[in-house]
């Protein structure tokens, strides 16, 4: 059988480090509450000159040289972002052609925190059809221009950012053991607008909006619907919790990730943790976060690794990979 095997990762953040201690000198906050209510203690801010596609290009260009893959060698480019360049053409394009490649599709994925697993899964999907062959996979925001800066119960949270992913086709044998994506979930619930949204759009105010949540709500939500969607992939795979090796997931609470961790009885140790540098990067927190397990050799090769987000929409999801 032919599954999607991980080439290599790659990561970019902006160079500029806003701390608590600077945001408490604007608003009404402290670096002690968001610490104890997030687990946040600073974030990467893009330069206004700075855009998604600029950050994505960065990271794809490392995860390129380190799968030692050339980029013309790539025929699907998806790139999952809810803070594109432009409304049209997407961010996925622009970051195409900046690389050169001139064949193959390359689009955006619209699933706010859970976009990276959405497009992990879409490339997945893509390969394992024999529709594609080698998938770069990217993970960009700029969360930074749709907040509200006077907002402090939301703009203390997130964080600029971009990291991806190149997977290839390889035949495997088709058992457990296999390398590459194991299986993968994704759902959404669009009744859960209201709690977590941007106020703008061309088809309401005309302008790009601030986003807007409920953090309490979405919290509530938070735990059971990923534990509920970790618990499929896993099924469909054919393991079990304790099997897993390490815990990649979205990065936007870190009572939301021991929560889980608690209910699925996974070892701390075993959870990458890269909040408290990145905040929340939305679709990028995931690949960050995989870098960051990449740089600190915690990624050797057969390794178990589990990837799970939720986000607006509502949507969520996992993935399994073994490395
Ligand atoms: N500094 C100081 N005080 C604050 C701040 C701040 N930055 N923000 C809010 N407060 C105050 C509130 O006004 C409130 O005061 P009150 O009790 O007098 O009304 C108090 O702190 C408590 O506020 P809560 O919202 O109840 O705080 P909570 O413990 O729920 O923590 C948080 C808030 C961190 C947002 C949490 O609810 C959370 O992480 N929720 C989930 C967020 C998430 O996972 N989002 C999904 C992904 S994001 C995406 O998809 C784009």
């Amino acid at each position: 059988v032919i599954r999607s095997i991980v080439r290599g990762v790659g990561a970019y953040v902006p160079s500029r480090v806003v701390t608590n201690a600077e945001l408490a000198e604007r608003i009404d906050t402290s670096d002690e509450w968001i610490v104890e209510r997030s687990g946040i203690r600073q974030r990467h801010i893009a330069a206004k000159d700075e855009t998604t596609s600029d950050l994505g290009l960065a990271a794809a260009r490392q995860a390129l040289v380190r799968s030692a893959i050339d980029p013309v060698d790539i025929d699907l480019v998806i790139c999952a972002t809810a803070t594109p360049d432009r409304t049209f053409p997407s961010t996925a394009v622009r970051i195409q052609a900046a690389l050169g490649i001139t064949k193959g599709a390359a689009f955006d994925v619209q699933a706010v925190c859970s976009g990276f697993i959405y497009a992990m899964s879409i490339a997945d999907n893509f390969l394992k059809a024999g529709q594609s062959r080698r998938a770069l996979v990217i993970g960009a925001e700029t969360f930074s221009r749709i907040l509200d800066w006077e907002d402090r119960s939301t703009c203390v949270l997130f964080g600029d950012g971009a990291g991806a992913v190149v997977l290839e086709a390889l035949p495997q044998h088709g058992d457990r053991n296999d390398r590459g994506i194991l299986s993968t979930r994704i759902r959404s619930d669009g009744r859960f607008e209201d709690l977590l949204y941007v106020d703008g759009g061309p088809g309401s105010t005309g302008t790009v909006g601030h986003l807007r949540m409920n953090g309490r709500e979405v919290f509530r939500h938070a735990i059971q619907k990923i534990s509920g969607v970790i618990e499929e992939t896993l099924l469909q795979a054919g393991y079990a919790s304790d099997e897993i090796d390490l815990f990649v997931p979205h990065q936007a609470n870190k009572r939301i990730l021991d929560g889980i961790a608690k209910k699925l009885n996974v070892p701390p140790e075993r959870i990458v943790m890269t909040l408290d540098r990145h905040g929340n990067t939305s679709a990028a927190s995931i690949p960050l976060a995989l870098n960051h397990a990449f740089e600190h050799h915690l990624l050797g090769e057969n390794k178990l690794v589990l990837l799970e987000a939720m986000g607006g929409g509502f949507t969520w999801g996992a993935i399994l990979v073994r490395w």
